[in-house]
C-alpha cells in the first residue's frame, strides 16, 4: 500500500521556494566562510543566525531520531569521510579538506532542504573531480525530474551518472518528498533502482505536478560500505575514502522543474 501524495499548490510552491531561498542565502554565506581555521561550530551559528534574521526556523535542530538524542545543531557538517549528519563541533577546518554542509528551515509552515559539498583552501584535482561529478550526477537527476518520467527514472539518471565517472552511491540513504515536514512518508528518491525496490518501502511513483522533492546523490570514490559513529549520527566510509553530498528541493511542474533552493 502506497501512502497519498502530497502534491503542492502554487501557493505553497511560492512558500516553499521562500523557505529554499533562505537555505540558498545561508549556503552562499557558506561558500564565503568556509576556509582554513574555522570550525563547524562556528559555521553551524552562522547559518543559525541568518536562518532566524529571515524569520525562519532551523529544520534540523532537534530532530528526532529513534533510539537516539535528537539532532544538536541548525546544519550537518560532514568532513572528508564523513558522508551526512556530521554534528558541528571545535573541530577546525584545514586546507584540503572537504566539507559537506547540509542546511535545513522551516519558513511559514514549509521546508526548504539543500545541500552542498565545498573545497577547504586548495584540494587536489581527483578531489575537484569528485565534487563537480557529485554536483552534475545532482543536476541529471533534476533533468529526469519531468514528466512522464517516474522516481526510477531520477534514481537511474543519477546512478548512470555516477558509475560511469567510477565512484559509487551510498545506497542506504535516499532523497525524499518535502512539504510541511522534512521527511515525507511515502516518497524515497533514491539513488540508483534496485529490483526489489518494493522491499525497501520505496514506490516508483509517476511525477506529478505539484510534487516537491529532495533531490540528495552521496557519492563515495572508494567502497560504499559506511557505518555510524558513537553519536549517532554521523556516518562515514568504513574505508575511509573520500565522500560528496549535493542536494536541492525541486518542485515538478508540467514543464521544467523549478529549483526552490537557489537565492
Ligand atoms: N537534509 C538532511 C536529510 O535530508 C539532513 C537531516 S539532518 C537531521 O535527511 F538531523 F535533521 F535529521
Ligand atoms: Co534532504
Amino acid at each position: 500500500m502506497s501512502e497519498a501524495l502530497h502534491l503542492k499548490t502554487a501557493e505553497e510552491i511560492a512558500i516553499m521556494r521562500e523557505a529554499g531561498r533562505i537555505v540558498a542565502v545561508a549556503h552562499q554565506e557558506m561558500r564565503r566562510a568556509v576556509r582554513p581555521g574555522v570550525t563547524t561550530k562556528e559555521l553551524d551559528t552562522l547559518v543559525e543566525t541568518i536562518i532566524r534574521d529571515h524569520g525562519a526556523i532551523p529544520a534540523f535542530l532537534g530532530y528526532p531520531k529513534p533510539n537516539s538524542p535528537n539532532y544538536p545543531a541548525s546544519i550537518c557538517a560532514s568532513i572528508n569521510n564523513q558522508l551526512v549528519h556530521g554534528i558541528p563541533s571545535a573541530r577546525v577546518l584545514k586546507e584540503g579538506d572537504i566539507i559537506s554542509i547540509d542546511i535545513g528551515t522551516v519558513y511559514r509552515g514549509y521546508v526548504g532542504d539543500s545541500a552542498w559539498t565545498y573545497a577547504v583552501g586548495e584540494i587536489k584535482p581527483q578531489v575537484q573531480r569528485l565534487l563537480d561529478v557529485t554536483e552534475q550526477a545532482l543536476y541529471a537527476g533534476i533533468r529526469a525530474s519531468v514528466l512522464p518520467h517516474t522516481i526510477r527514472d531520477v534514481a537511474l539518471a543519477v546512478q548512470t551518472y555516477v558509475d560511469k565517472h567510477g565512484y559509487s552511491v551510498a545506497r542506504e540513504y535516499t532523497g525524499h518528498g518535502v512539504g510541511k515536514v522534512m521527511h515525507e512518508k511515502g516518497l524515497e528518491v533514491p539513488n540508483w533502482w534496485p529490483r526489489r525496490a518494493q522491499e525497501r518501502g520505496w514506490t516508483n511513483h509517476h511525477l506529478q505536478v505539484g510534487m516537491t522533492y529532495a533531490i540528495e546523490p552521496m557519492v563515495i570514490a572508494g567502497r560504499a560500505e559506511l557505518r555510524e559513529l558513537a553519536d549517532q549520527w554521523t556516518v562515514v566510509t568504513r574505508d575511509g575514502s573520500l565522500c560528496a553530498h549535493f542536494e536541492h528541493t525541486i518542485a515538478i511542474t508540467a514543464d521544467e522543474p523549478m529549483i526552490l533552493t537557489l537565492p
